[in-house]
């Protein structure tokens, strides 16, 4: 079956269970919405995404273009926790483009 050009495919793990994505660019404000929602995640995300609370940190692996930059608050906030590596990210700075084809976001308990 073809895959439609603008559906967003990325395969989201937690706890070791891997859990497909299919989406579409701006489906959800940021990744941290999506992820809350579809994988109902209590106590995920509770500063409602301006990157201070850090309850929405996950691993990443593929995510492409401007996606891979911290900006904002978000490199304080990770470096607070000790978190310096380029892919550990806050979910709710990454928003939901063609970035996120094929990448694998692991959600982390911080
Ligand atoms: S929702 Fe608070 S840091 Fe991401």
């Amino acid at each position: 079956m073809e895959k439609k050009l603008k559906t967003i495919t990325f395969t989201v793990i937690e706890n070791g269970i891997q859990t497909p994505i299919a989406t579409r660019r701006g489906s959800y404000p940021n990744l941290m919405y999506l992820l809350k929602e579809e994988l109902q995640l209590e106590s995920f995300g509770e500063c409602g995404g301006v990157g201070r609370c850090a309850t929405c940190v996950v691993k990443t692996s593929g995510i492409t273009g401007n996606s891979t930059l911290k900006e904002r608050n978000e490199p304080a906030t990770l470096s607070k926790l000790g978190f310096e590596e380029a892919n550990i990210r806050l979910s709710c700075q990454i928003y939901i483009t063609a970035d996120l084809n094929d990448a694998e976001i692991s959600i982390l308990e911080v």
